[in-house]
């Protein structure tokens, strides 16, 4: 399936929930001494699952985020291949499966252990384009060779914040004035290391790189800039929870929800169970004397977790609301593809659990934004000629006003409301896309391996071929599609049209055992005894737990431990496991069936 690739010719503005049309030529139209493709921001925020305002209203505080939503599209149905960080992240970077990276821990480099694959900044960087890394893309260390797979990747040298080394410092106040290594850590500023905190040295460093490309292309003498791919990954909310304390105040404790299922699901197999070692290892949760392996952590400190979850997402708006508005003030914002999504998901005390570690939704279901600022699509094309004054008023207007979460609720509302009446008073065209909040949103099924020939296509530069089932020996292809298709479709009749959605998306969990134990959330390669391939359809989740053969890097589907399957419409939280009814057994053998044949073919 292809389909006729952008040509800059004629421009779609996407902008403050309005579809304009301009009928300049970017080529003849540009200030800049850039050349006619876009950039791209690329922003992953670490164990970030959909806490967000547009994806969940009134729980969560993101009005910058929330301001992206109502310009772009929203996937509300994303998934992550494995929910651990560097498995996820060499994945969607190379666009194939742990199965083919052969990575499910972040103790080996790809390049080594698997194949000499290209990664997606370093396809950008070879068809022109600058790419650089600002905090964590890569998971860094030996997955990515200690130096985030540079040369191949970027044009310049990754930068990383210094006040990640203090990780796992003593740091967070406790009881007796001291200071201990917590899960939940507010934290003074001012009285950190180096006076700072990680993600606040991203943005920071980000927006310097953004300044030094606009000074570049507006500088008289020189050539045609190449376009840029930035990459800036988040490290919040991933563990500790460790943010500036004002953040707090936006989530009074009493106000703060515990998960309505809080109990393992009914059949659960232990297999599945992940024991959230990472909280058990910190000062806070370890004085909880919480028993090994299944907890559950007291009801009074998990509404604790919760609550600084929320702040550290909060914190992580925030600094983003700064790098976009810098976007926006460079003057990128206007030809700048961005994409925002999650490396994997995280429970919240759903079935009892804490973390990322398993096949479940809450760990990997991630929200995923598409932003596309100019978009070419032919129906938009016969309409170019009409309102050149109203696309004189978007330009001017700001794409990206910042917005601090830390004021009184009502300014954001104000310009929520605006928005609003813009879309209400709109001709009909313009009202038809016009969702609550603005923004489009999108159910189909996607998978983060599906980023990567997405962007190629967006920004115009070739898409990798499908990969064969053995591509260790083939440098540059894809096991993900691309669904740019979605993203230019706001037909809903189009989006519906099956042959190019995906019925099904796959995500795997490695397990050293099938009884939990200490090594059950991070089993080593040379641990791994189990594998849960796990399968989304629309309407349920299947998960097959088997042997597994750590040399030929493949599951044993004779040797069945486990099963589990979920009837999401029903039973949204997983909370009762349908694989063991005999009303069911056609069914779950019909899935079997499906899901070996697809983790075979790839
Ligand atoms: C791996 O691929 C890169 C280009 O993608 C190439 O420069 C390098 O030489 C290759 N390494 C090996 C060992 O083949
Ligand atoms: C944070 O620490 C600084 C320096 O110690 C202090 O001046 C300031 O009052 C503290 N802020 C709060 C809110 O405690
Ligand atoms: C945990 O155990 C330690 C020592 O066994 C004890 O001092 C402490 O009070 C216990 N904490 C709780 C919350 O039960
Ligand atoms: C994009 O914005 C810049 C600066 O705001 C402006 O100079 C340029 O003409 C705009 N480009 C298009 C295609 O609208
Ligand atoms: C995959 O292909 C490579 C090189 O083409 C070959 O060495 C390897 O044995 C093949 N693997 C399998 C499982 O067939
Ligand atoms: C569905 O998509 C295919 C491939 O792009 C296209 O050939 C077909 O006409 C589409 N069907 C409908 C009903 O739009
Ligand atoms: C088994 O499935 C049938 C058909 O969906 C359902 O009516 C029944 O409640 C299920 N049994 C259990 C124990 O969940």
């Amino acid at each position: 399936m292809d389909f006729i690739r952008w040509i800059p010719i004629f421009h779609i503005l996407l902008a403050a929930n309005l579809f304009l049309c301009i009928s300049q030529n970017l080529k003849t139209e540009a200030v800049r001494h850039q050349d006619s493709r876009h950039n791209v921001l690329f922003i992953v925020v670490d164990d970030l699952r959909p806490a967000l305002g547009c994806y969940e209203v009134s729980k969560y505080i993101t009005p910058n985020i929330d301001q992206l939503c109502s310009m772009g599209i929203k996937f509300s149905n994303a998934y992550a291949q494995q929910a651990l960080c560097g498995p996820s992240r060499v994945s969607f970077l190379t666009s194939r499966r742990p199965d083919t990276t052969r990575l499910y821990d972040v103790h080996s480099y790809w390049r080594h252990a698997a194949g000499n694959f290209t990664t997606l900044p370093q396809h950008f960087k070879e068809h022109g384009y600058h790419t650089a890394s600002v905090g964590k893309v890569f998971h860094p260390g030996k997955s990515s060779n200690f130096n985030d797979d540079q040369p191949y990747s970027w044009s310049e040298k990754p930068y990383h914040p210094s006040t990640q080394a203090y990780k796992n410092s003593k740091v967070c106040a406790g009881p007796g004035g001291r200071k201990y290594s917590n899960i939940v850590c507010p934290v003074n500023v001012t009285q950190q290391p180096e006076a700072t905190l990680p993600d606040m040295q991203s943005t920071r460093q980000a927006m310097q790189f953004l300044r030094d490309r606009a000074r570049l292309e507006s500088s008289p003498s020189t050539a045609p800039t190449a376009p840029f791919f930035l990459a800036v990954g988040y490290h919040k909310p991933h563990v500790p929870l460790k943010y500036p304390e004002q953040f707090l105040d936006l989530y009074p404790l009493s106000t703060v929800p515990l998960a309505s299922n809080r109990h393992y699901p009914e059949h659960m197999p232990l297999v599945a169970w992940n024991p959230w070692t990472d909280l058990r290892d910190r000062d806070d949760v370890k004085e909880l004397n919480v028993s090994f392996p299944f907890g559950p952590l007291p009801d009074d400190y998990q509404r604790l977790v919760r609550q600084s979850y929320y702040a550290a997402i909060s914190y992580m708006d925030d600094q983003i609301g700064h790098l976009l508005s810098s976007l926006e003030t460079q003057g990128f914002a206007n030809n700048t593809i961005i994409i925002l999504f999650g490396d994997h998901g995280w429970a919240l005390g759903e079935h009892q659990e804490w973390s990322k570690y398993s096949n479940f939704e809450v760990a990997t279901n991630v929200p995923l934004i598409v932003y596309v600022p100019i978009i070419a699509w032919s129906r938009f094309a016969r309409n170019r000629l009409q309102s050149v004054e109203k696309t004189k008023l978007l330009l001017e207007r700001s794409l990206f006003p910042y917005i601090n979460p830390l004021l009184p609720p009502h300014h954001s509302m104000t310009s929520g409301a605006r928005r609003e009446s813009e879309c209400a008073s709109g001709s009909d065209r313009v009202t038809a896309r016009c969702v609550r909040k603005g923004g489009r949103q999108s159910n189909v099924l996607v998978e983060l391996v599906d980023i990567f020939p997405t962007l190629c296509d967006l920004a115009g530069i070739p898409r990798p071929p499908t990969c064969p089932t053995n591509s260790s020996a083939i440098r540059l292809c894809t096991e993900g599609r691309s669904f740019a298709l979605v993203i230019r479709n706001s037909d809903s009749r189009l989006l519906k049209n099956h042959t190019w959605v995906k019925s099904a998306v796959f995500s795997q969990y490695p397990r050293p055992s099938n009884f939990p134990v200490a090594t059950s959330d991070q089993p080593r390669l040379r641990e791994i005894a189990v594998m849960g391939y796990s399968m989304r359809c629309t309407h349920h989740r299947y998960t097959e737990w088997i042997g597994f053969d750590k040399n030929m890097f493949r599951g044993i589907w004779s040797d069945v431990r486990a099963r589990e399957l979920y009837f999401l419409d029903k039973d949204p939280g997983e909370n009762h496991n349908q694989a063991y009814n005999k009303s069911h057994a056609t069914f779950v053998a019909k899935l079997a069936k499906q899901l070996r044949y697809q983790m075979e073919l790839s």
